[in-house]
């Protein structure tokens, strides 16, 4: 969807990686980064209809599959890229899900495992392989999604809520490693956004007050933009204001 609100920014001659980049998130992301004239490497993990992405975006879009969940695999995508455009200078890690519903004492092992290894070992990963190449060039950005969850449970999403809370001291730590490297890592926290899906699940739900993808968006380029140089490190709230 074209986004009307766009800060005009541009990133042209930026190489930016966007993992998870056709999710709902994702995909308000990558649209933004091109429209703003940035090449964008977008990866995804499931074969889908992702023709709708492609027929909108100029031909500095390339959808790359990878399983951000092996390190084999990050590794490969990320040095499939560095061979292909020798940087990235920018990544925004929007690979993640929820699953929640259960108390601790109901809850299995494999979905504790599955919310630990989607949200938080996929950063972990993907941080690992891209940094070096930012530290040599001394310049990067990194935003991972958190959410607000990760600063207040509601209960039920133990899961969840610790690994997204685990995610933002995984910023915290990689953003003091790399800040003498001219590096910003942030992440930004959202409440409920307004996707298909959570609308499906949701039904009976007040739309309205969901923050819209392409406002997280917005917020996200100007991480990514010289005007945020010297914000690192930040946990940034994006609920909205409904
Ligand atoms: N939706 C919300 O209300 C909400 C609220 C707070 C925070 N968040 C966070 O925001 C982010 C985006 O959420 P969303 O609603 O846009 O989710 P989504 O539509 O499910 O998108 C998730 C993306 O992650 C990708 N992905 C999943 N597993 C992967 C793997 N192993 N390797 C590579 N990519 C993988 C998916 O790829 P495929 O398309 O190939 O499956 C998809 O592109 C997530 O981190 C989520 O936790 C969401």
């Amino acid at each position: 969807m074209k986004n009307e609100n766009k800060m005009n920014y541009d990133f042209s001659n930026r190489i930016v990686l966007v993992t998870g980049g056709t999710g709902a998130l994702g995909r308000s992301i990558t649209s933004a980064f091109i429209e703003s004239n940035a090449t964008v490497i977008s990866s995804y993990v499931v074969d889908r209809e992702i023709e709708s992405l492609k027929k909108d975006s100029k031909p500095i879009l390339q959808l790359v599959k990878a399983d951000v969940q092996k390190e084999d695999e990050v590794e490969k995508l990320v040095s499939d890229i560095l061979g292909k455009y020798g940087r990235i200078h920018i990544v925004v890690n929007v690979v993640g899900g929820y699953l929640g519903g259960k108390s601790v004492w109901e809850l299995d092992e494999k979905i504790w495992d599955r919310m630990m290894t989607i949200n938080l070992k996929t950063a972990f990963l993907i941080s690992k392989h891209v940094v070096p190449q930012m530290i040599s060039s001394k310049d990067g950005k990194i935003v991972h999604i958190s959410s607000k969850t990760a600063l207040k449970s509601s209960g039920y999403d133990s899961a969840y809520a610790a690994s997204k809370s685990g995610l933002i001291r995984l910023v915290e730590s990689l953003s003091e490693e790399t800040k003498e490297s001219n590096i910003n890592v942030n992440c930004i926290m959202p409440n409920a956004i307004d996707t298909e899906a959570n609308r499906t699940a949701m039904p009976t739900a007040d739309f309205t007050k969901w923050v819209k993808p392409e406002d997280l968006a917005n917020v996200i380029l100007f991480l990514c933009s010289d005007e945020a140089k010297v914000i690192t490190s930040a946990a940034i709230p994006t609920y909205g204001i409904g």
